[in-house]
C-alpha cells in the first residue's frame, strides 16, 4: 500500500525483506513501475529475477525503503546485521525519507543488546579492532570463525559484540564503536525507522507513523 508508480525504493535484507521483494515483484509484473537500489547481492539478484529494476546510484533521496531487523526498541532504535550486510542497508537507510522496518513481535525488546551486536571490520589487524571493541565492555566472536571467517559484500569482517548487561546508552555507544579505527560500521540504526510494521498473532501493528 505504500508503494507508488514512479517511487525510487531501497530494498534491504534478510528473510523479511525477501518477503517483501517478493509481493514488489508480482506488483511490477501487474505493471508497478518502479526503480531500486539494493542493500545486498542477494536482495539485487533477487529483485532482478522478478524484473525489479535495480540502479547503482541515485540523485536523489529513496522515496522509501522496507527491511527488516533484529531488534527494535520502543523508540523504533535498531540493531541490525545479523544477516551481515548492516553497512550497506544503513546507507539504504539513511538515503531514504521513509524508512519502514517489518518484524514479527519478537523482535521488540524494551531495550538494545538482548542479543549481540554485529560490527563490520577491516580484515587488516583485525584482532587490534577487536581487542578495542572488547574495551568498550563487551565480549566478541568473529563469524564463521577463524577457518572460515564469514565476509560480507564489501570484503570485510564482521565482529558479533555481547554487551553482558545490554545497551544502556545506544547514542554513547555508537559514538565509541565509531571512534575504533578499523570500524567500517557497526548494527546500532539509531532515527533511521520513521515506522515500524510489528506482525503478531492478532495482525500488523503499526508504531511510528507511515507519513
Ligand atoms: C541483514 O544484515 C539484517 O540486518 C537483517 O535485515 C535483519 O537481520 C533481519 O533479518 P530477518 O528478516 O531474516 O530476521
Amino acid at each position: 500500500e505504500l508503494v507508488r508508480s514512479g517511487m525510487l525504493l531501497g530494498l534491504g535484507t534478510g528473510s523479511t525483506a525477501r518477503h517483501f521483494i517478493a509481493q514488489l515483484g508480482a506488483r511490477v509484473a501487474g505493471g508497478l513501475e518502479v526503480a531500486a537500489v539494493a542493500s545486498s547481492r542477494a536482495s539485487e539478484e533477487q529483485a532482478r529475477s522478478l524484473g525489479i529494476r535495480i540502479l547503482d546510484g541515485v540523485d536523489r533521496p529513496l522515496d522509501l525503503a522496507v527491511d527488516g531487523a533484529d531488534e527494535v526498541d520502543p523508540s523504533l532504535n535498531l540493531v541490525k546485521g545479523r544477516g551481515g550486510a548492516l553497512f550497506r542497508e544503513k546507507v539504504v537507510a539513511a538515503a531514504a525519507r521513509r524508512f519502514v522496518v517489518v518484524v514479527d513481535e519478537t523482535k521488540l525488546v524494551p531495550a538494545l543488546g538482548v542479543g549481540v551486536l554485529p560490527v563490520e571490520v577491516l580484515p587488516f589487524l583485525w584482532r587490534t579492532t577487536a581487542g578495542r571493541l572488547a574495551g568498550l565492555g563487551c565480549s566478541w566472536t568473529l563469524r564463521g570463525g577463524e577457518g572460515t571467517p564469514f565476509l560480507t559484500d564489501n570484503g570485510n569482517l564482521v565482529l558479533d559484540l555481547l554487551f553482558p548487561a545490554g545497551i544502556a546508552e545506544p547514542e554513547e555507544l555508537a559514538a565509541e564503536i565509531r571512534d575504533v579505527v578499523g570500524v567500517v560500521e557497526h548494527g546500532l540504526f539509531l532515527g533511521l525507522a520513521t515506522a515500524c510494521l510489528v506482525a503478531g498473532a492478532d495482525g500488523v501493528r503499526i508504531l511510528g507513523s507511515l507519513e
